[in-house]
């Protein structure tokens, strides 16, 4: 299985690729989860790149392509893979789709997960995020049990310094104007299926393995 998964911020990529990868036992690549721990670390590659993230605005495509040739070169991704927000640009698809060519392969399918608007802009500014093992909440639609920590590893959530307002704004700009042109660039290619990502979180993940199973992906 070698799946993308396309969407606005917001529409659940993240939240369907954990299921997905672990119900097909594939690993899940977040370059949204890679760069975010890049900045904990404080590593050339993080400082480089939170500039960008608060901004709302993309991290440059040399930088998240070494990221996923580097992953993709793992024995772990030797069987296939879920990928969350890469690609984003259309050079990062001509990479990706060089890179799967160079092995004899290609992608099986890509999901452009849909939701409209206002939802997202809920969905964002309500989640809330575990700095110690990365678990994501919603203060509204996936609270934890005790209100501001962590179910998992009892740790303090945070808001991802992204997910304000103002910045949630440009973000979703930044995607209608770098990222959506990929719908059209996979549709072309025969490799795109849209989701209604609205509904719960179960109801889309059935969504999602009914297409995948239509399509003989999983
Ligand atoms: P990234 O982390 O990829 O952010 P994003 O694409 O903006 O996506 P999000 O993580 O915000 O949302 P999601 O769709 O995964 O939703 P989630 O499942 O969490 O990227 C962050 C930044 O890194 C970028 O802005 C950029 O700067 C940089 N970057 C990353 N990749 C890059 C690339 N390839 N090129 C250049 N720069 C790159 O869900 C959101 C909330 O909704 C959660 O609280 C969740 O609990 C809740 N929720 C989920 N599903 C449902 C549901 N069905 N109903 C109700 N609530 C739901």
């Amino acid at each position: 299985m070698r799946l993308v998964l396309l969407g606005a911020p917001g529409v659940g990529k993240g939240t369907q690729g954990d299921l997905l990868a672990a119900k097909f036992q594939r690993p899940k690549i977040s370059t949204g989860d890679i760069l975010r721990e890049a900045v904990r670390n404080q590593t050339p590659m993080g400082v480089q790149a939170k500039a960008c993230m608060d901004q709302g605005k993309l991290v440059p495509d040399a930088v998240v392509i070494g990221i996923v040739k580097d992953k993709l070169a793992e024995p772990v991704c030797a069987h296939g893979f879920v990928l969350d927000g890469f690609p984003r640009t259309v050079p990062q698809a001509e990479e990706l789709a060089a890179m799967l060519k160079a092995k004899g392969l290609q992608l099986d399918r890509v999901v452009n997960v849909t939701v409209p608007r206002d939802d997202v802009v809920r969905r964002l500014t309500g989640r809330r995020s575990c700095p110690k093992c990365q678990a994501v909440f919603h203060i509204e639609f996936a609270p934890p049990k005790r209100a501001g920590f962590c179910d998992r590893c009892g740790a303090e959530l945070m808001q991802r310094s992204d997910d304000t307002r103002e910045t949630v704004e440009n973000r979703l700009t930044v995607y209608e104007n770098q990222t959506a042109p990929l719908i059209a660039y996979y549709r072309q290619r025969g490799l795109l299926s849209d989701i209604n990502g609205a509904g719960t979180v179960e109801h889309v993940q059935q969504r999602i393995v009914e297409l995948l199973s239509a399509h003989g992906v999983a």
